[in-house]
């Protein structure tokens, strides 16, 4: 059974194709239209999915969209005639919005794939994010935890799920809540606040978190009270997001926290409002893991299951799944590659496959890789044209040569096989440096990210070795399978591991197996027999602004464009003529 899933219309347009209960295939949008964020519907997605399967649209089973659009335009008007005469002027575009694309999905996929309107189904949003969490990790049986800015009405449910050998799998969503009331809506509203931009920048707050201290929590509670059924409920004097799309929080907000930032304003950390903004990062942060901590406590202590699954744009702060695991009492904690909405069309098409048609149960393979594939020889022939190096090498000897450039300072871009689907590059399309040093992650952070300082890079270790520099709570390792967690480095390595240490003493950690990225898993095996470190910094491969690359030849564009010295993809290796001579002597005890 051939099932299509399709995420679009909000951000982070994707498609994913499941075949007989396994996914064969997903990818956003963006990695394709190379637009960052592409919320168009994702006919380029949908059109790779079929044509790595060979398929044709008239071969589907079922179309999934990963919403059920009436409701959400059920909500876009109600909301709009609650708040009304306040919501004029953002109901024209709400409804023009919704009229124009939301509404009449169904119609839209029809018409573009030529498929029968009655192939045509719809799941609902947190159903979505949760199969994305459930029906992707190795569990069988989890208690369930999705939130997000908002879906059709709900930001958060609880619930769990079940597989059911030989028929299918029940997810079963107890309890939600809605709309307006929103962990994610909250921290977005403080993410427009301090001047990043709203869905996309998020990590931005949690990473300037680290710079303030949380003395402002007793006016972020201000405006999130605890009810005593142990959910939360905002209160809207502070909001604006429900009345306009022009800005997210009202004049009382202002009078909490102070001036809003100017996007175009640097945060100097020297300066009173500098430190404001960081001590305001600090203090939602700290009340959203702390909201987040009590929900699943309650959630462990209802379930008594040892397994949680969590997913929504929320999944993706580090720390507070950090928290989570270690004080929610779940054993483990699982969150998949993709946990925001590019994720839901995985998980309508799963849900779809399992729930909806009770097909059997299948494991689904625990890796984030189901993109399209990097073609080397497209890499070698746009190398030569451009009369740079290159090499073809055996796996053996280009590992090693790799690990030598790494040793000596030199960065590398890393394309191999299927790229990942979600927003982490976890060893197929990352760009590898040596951890050490401040300066090198300032010479990336000048050279090739061009972003702001505050922002630190992650590292990627073998699972059998980051105990040995991480500080990881049992669960640890799993949770950083996928870059989901934000764990100490141990006190005694943070000055060997300087470039992927954040300010705090934390890192964003990538425990890799063997299995999963067995030629990446070789070269951390080859960097620590140079260093005494199987360590690297492991960050997307892409400049600031633009998608993660998807094509050898996006690469290659990359890699002439930026600092990056040598680039690799599958057997072939180029090395930069133009190079200037970076070569930063690494303190390697
Ligand atoms: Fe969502």
């Amino acid at each position: 059974m051939k099932v299509l899933g399709i995420s679009a219309h909000y951000h982070d347009s994707a498609a994913a194709l499941v075949i007989d209960g396994v996914p064969a295939c997903a990818v956003q949008e963006e990695r394709l239209s190379r637009r960052k964020n592409d919320a168009a519907f994702p006919l380029g997605a949908i059109e790779w999915c079929l044509d790595h399967a060979g398929l044709q649209p008239g071969d589907l089973d079922a179309v999934v969209f990963y919403e059920r659009s009436m409701r959400k335009f059920d909500r876009i008007l109600t909301s709009a005639l609650r708040t009304f005469p306040h919501s004029w002027r953002s109901f024209p575009h709400a409804i023009k919005n919704s009229l124009g694309e939301k509404v009449w999905v169904r119609g839209i996929i029809s018409s573009q794939l030529g498929v029968p309107r009655s192939k045509i189904l719809f799941t609902g949003h947190h159903q979505s994010h949760a199969a994305a969490g459930f029906l992707t990790a190795p569990t069988s049986r989890a208690a369930i935890l999705t939130a997000d800015g908002v879906g059709e009405w709900a930001t958060l449910t609880v619930g769990q799920g079940e597989r059911c050998p030989g028929r299918g799998a029940n997810i079963t969503l107890h309890r939600e809540i809605r709309y307006p009331h929103s962990l994610g809506m909250l921290y977005s509203t403080f993410t427009a606040f301090l001047g990043f931009a709203v869905n996309e920048d998020e990590y931005k707050v949690m990473g300037l978190a680290a710079y303030g201290r949380p003395t402002m929590t007793d006016a972020v509670r201000k405006l999130i009270r605890r009810t005593p059924d142990g959910a939360f409920a905002l209160d809207m004097k502070y909001f604006e997001y429900q009345t306009t799309a022009r800005q997210s929080y009202s004049p009382r907000f202002v009078g909490l926290f102070g001036r809003p930032r100017n996007p175009y304003e640097p945060i100097d950390l020297e300066t009173a409002d500098g430190r404001r903004y960081a001590d305001c990062a600090a203090s939602v942060q700290a009340v959203l893991e702390d909201t987040l901590v009590d929900i699943t406590r309650e959630l462990h202590r209802e379930t008594g299951l040892p397994d949680l699954c969590l997913s929504g744009g929320v999944a993706l702060n580090g720390v507070a799944n950090a928290r989570i695991l270690a004080e929610s009492g779940f054993e483990r904690v699982f969150v998949p590659s993709a946990p925001g909405d590019a994720g839901c069309a995985l998980g309508a098409a799963l849900y779809t496959d399992r729930v909806f048609l009770g097909n059997p149960d299948r494991d689904v393979p625990d890796h984030p890789f189901w993109g399209p594939a990097v073609d080397s020889r497209e890499l070698a022939q746009a190398a030569r044209e451009d009369d740079q190096v290159v090499e073809e090498l055996d796996d053996a000897v280009l590992i090693e040569r790799i690990a030598d450039q790494l040793a000596a300072g030199r960065i590398v871009g890393w394309m191999d096989g299927a790229s990942e689907f979600g927003p982490r590059a976890l060893g197929h399309r990352s760009i590898l440096a040596a951890p050490h040093s401040r300066e090198m992650r300032d010479r990336l952070n000048r050279d090739i990210k061009y972003r702001e300082e505050f922002r630190p890079f992650a590292p990627v270790a073998p699972t059998e070795a980051a105990d040995r520099y991480f500080d990881l709570p049992p669960g640890g390792s799993r949770l950083a399978r996928f870059m989901s967690g934000v764990f100490p480095v141990r006190p005694e390595w943070r000055s060997r591991l300087a470039a992927i240490t954040h300010v705090d003493g934390s890192a964003r950690l990538q425990t890799l197996d063997r299995g999963m990225a067995p030629r990446l898993y070789q070269l951390l095996e080859a960097y620590g027999r140079r260093t005494g470190i199987p360590v690297l910094l492991n960050t997307s491969f892409n400049v600031a602004g633009e998608p993660i690359v998807n094509r050898a030849l996006e690469g290659y564009s990359t890699f002439r464009r930026c600092g990056i010295d040598v680039l690799v993809a599958g057997s072939t290796l180029v090395t930069k003529r133009a190079s200037p001579a970076h070569r930063v002597k690494e303190e390697v005890a």
